[in-house]
């Protein structure tokens, strides 16, 4: 384990103890069995600084469903394997829908207007299968290189659970298929997106897991350039204008920097050439954000004065 940060220890165990029991206002997911299942009163809350020191609070290395923001993780390795090709297939736009909305993409053609929504990511999976040999081991050895730990897994209960109830996914899928814009067979991509979903991983894992985001594409420590700086950039610019659904606005307006929610209760944030910080919580709000993991990361980055904007 790294070295840890006192002041910034001490700020996340004050911050936890005030917003945990906040946990009452939101719900837990509920549409596969394998995530109603986790217990409710859990919190976790981990810096990683750029210097090399990770610091955490209350189960910052207790392991969740990374769900939603297995997105950036895909994303960075399909950017890696397509140029302009990649956003003539995906839009970057915020798309001022649910995260499952089907309507927009037949009105659009078959073309997400993102890749951190449902549809955009499932597209995103569908370069992986095709661009990668055994993609799904290329993913979690990528997240495994990145949190500099092979702890990292991809739950097979989550993973099932996942599978039986896609339908809405595949829904989403087929529809892109039926408009040429899924280039593999759809129960692959699928197989891909919920096995991406089902990875196991703690606060800890994954605010090391990202550094790289917040130093330009370099992965701090190693040096090794895990994508351009180009790409790291625009990896960001979607993160703050859609990585957190219908709530990407009031995101930006009080916390000011990209980050990316999970249905398992996760949000990281990135904070240029500081950071990244985790937060994670199980019950979420209405749109699909945790609600205590909100609340940390907006008191952290006002305590700290982190926003960008
Ligand atoms: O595909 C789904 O709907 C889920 N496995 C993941 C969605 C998700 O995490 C959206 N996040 N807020």
């Amino acid at each position: 384990m790294s070295y840890a940060d006192p002041s910034l220890e001490a700020l996340l165990q004050r911050l936890l103890t005030q917003y945990q029991p906040r946990y009452t206002e939101g719900k837990v997911a509920n549409y596969i069995p394998a995530l109603a299942q986790v217990a409710p009163a859990q919190a976790g809350v981990a810096i990683a600084t750029l210097d090399g020191k990770v610091s955490g609070a209350g189960a910052f290395e207790q392991q969740f469903s990374l769900q939603s923001v297995s997105k950036i993780f895909a994303l960075v390795m399909a950017m890696n394997r397509l140029d302009d090709e990649l956003w003539q297939r995906v839009n970057m736009e915020p798309s001022g829908q649910p995260f499952n909305s089907i309507v927009q993409l037949e009105w659009e053609k078959g073309i997400p207007r993102n890749p951190v929504i449902n549809a955009g990511a499932i597209l995103v999976s569908d370069v992986l299968v095709s661009h990668y040999s055994a993609s799904k081991s290329a993913f979690l050895s990528f997240i495994r290189r990145l949190a500099q730990t092979d702890q990292i897994y991809a739950d097979q209960q989550v993973y099932q659970s996942e599978l039986e109830h896609g339908n809405r996914n595949a829904a989403l899928a087929y529809l892109m298929k039926s408009f040429g814009n899924i280039e593999a067979e759809v129960p692959l991509v699928l197989a891909q997106y919920f096995h991406q979903c089902a990875t196991a991983i703690s606060c800890a894992e994954l605010s090391r897991a990202l550094l790289f985001l917040a130093n330009r594409g370099v992965q701090p420590g190693t040096q090794a350039q895990i994508c351009s700086r180009r790409d790291a950039h625009r990896v960001n610019a979607i993160l703050s204008t859609s990585g957190m659904y219908d709530q990407s606005g009031e995101f930006a307006f009080k916390v000011g920097l990209p980050a990316k929610s999970g249905v398992g209760g996760a949000i990281v944030a990135i904070v240029p050439q500081f950071g990244v910080i985790t937060a994670w919580s199980p019950p979420l709000n209405r749109f699909g954000n945790s609600v205590v993991a909100m609340q940390l990361i907006t008191a952290i980055a006002e305590e700290l004065g982190l926003s960008l904007f």
